[in-house]
């Protein structure tokens, strides 16, 4: 088996830590991106005691700061010789959060870590990518866009500045941008060895420790759910599919649901105007080292 270079963002917690214990386990040296140091470098322990694998490093990176995006990019390419896979697994939904709130450079939160973020991280790795025999990019969904068919992404407002916020509209707009923007990468990478494919996560069981505003009203609705939620470890094994079957080499600018089937995502992800117009107010928040 060819060992393959593996970043996932996010991957002290959830699915994302998870993914990483199974790719590591299979032999691959996984890169954990965690925002917090001490939480990264307890993942980092965590990881490495269950996959038995010393192949796993921390790499401290907050996808809602794009000096940290640049910085880490910077140093995955100063550590290793490419980057085969590149996770962006992380996410800003925190449903207790009640008021808007920015990032260090004054873009709107769950927009910047959930979509600009993971679109400034693979424009800075894309030369390592592209150094892999075969790089592949994964972006994460959620199946939660199929309870809004009709959603579209407001391209005059994606930072609610003249509506009002809040994050569940907030966090679906930026994950149906993350589908559209897997479709626009995967034809403007379609000459290159990479591929760009999204995952439509279910529900997953969450651990509501972490989110300790939460009120009694919203972890009531967490323990419903997480009766019809598989686990963290399950979903993962798409993540690991996805990043490491040989039969997906060329299979880009697809959308897969946890059981590995090829979904669609509607006629306006698809809408290559769409797309366009997405990624073209997309490079207005982008900051380039
Ligand atoms: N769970 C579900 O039912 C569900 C459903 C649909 C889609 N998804 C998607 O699946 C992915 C994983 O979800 P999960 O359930 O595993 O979530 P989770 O357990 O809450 O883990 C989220 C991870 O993202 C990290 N993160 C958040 N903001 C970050 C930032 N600015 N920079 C770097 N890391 C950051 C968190 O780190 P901290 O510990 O520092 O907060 C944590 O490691 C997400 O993209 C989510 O949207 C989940």
């Amino acid at each position: 088996m060819e060992k393959k270079i593996c970043l996932i963002t996010g991957a002290n917690a959830g699915i994302g830590k998870a993914a990483a214990i199974q790719l590591a386990q299979a032999g691959h040296h996984v890169i954990l991106g965690c925002r917090n140091s001490q939480r990264g470098q307890q993942a980092l322990e965590s990881v490495r005691a269950a996959s038995g694998s010393s192949g796993v490093s921390l790499l401290v990176l907050d996808m809602a700061s794009q000096a940290s995006i640049i910085n880490a990019a910077q140093q995955v390419q100063r550590d290793h010789s490419g980057l085969d896979v590149l996770i962006h697994n992380a996410a800003a939904f925190d449903i207790s959060q009640k008021t808007k709130q920015v990032t260090p450079e004054g873009i709107e939160t769950v927009w910047a870590t959930n979509h600009v973020g993971p679109v400034l991280l693979t424009d800075a790795l894309l030369p390592a990518l592209k150094r892999s025999p075969q790089g592949r990019i994964i972006m994460i969904a959620s199946k939660g866009l199929m309870m809004h068919p009709r959603l579209k992404i407001d391209l005059d407002d994606p930072e609610f500045a003249n509506r009002k916020f809040s994050v569940p509209p907030a966090y679906y707009q930026s994950k149906l941008a993350q589908v559209m923007y897997t479709y626009w990468l995967a034809k403007e990478l379609e000459t290159t060895a990479i591929t760009v494919n999204a995952i439509r996560v279910t529900n997953v069981k969450v651990d509501v420790s972490r989110y300790p505003d939460l009120g009694w009203l919203a972890k009531a609705a967490y323990s419903l759910k997480s009766r019809f939620s598989i686990s963290p470890e399950a979903m993962a094994e798409t993540y690991t599919y996805l990043a490491t079957d040989p039969a997906l080499a060329m299979v880009t600018g697809a959308y897969f649901d946890e059981n590995r089937k090829q979904v669609s995502a509607g006629k306006y992800a698809a809408s290559a105007r769409a797309q366009t117009r997405l990624m073209e107010v997309t490079q207005t928040y982008l900051r380039h080292a």
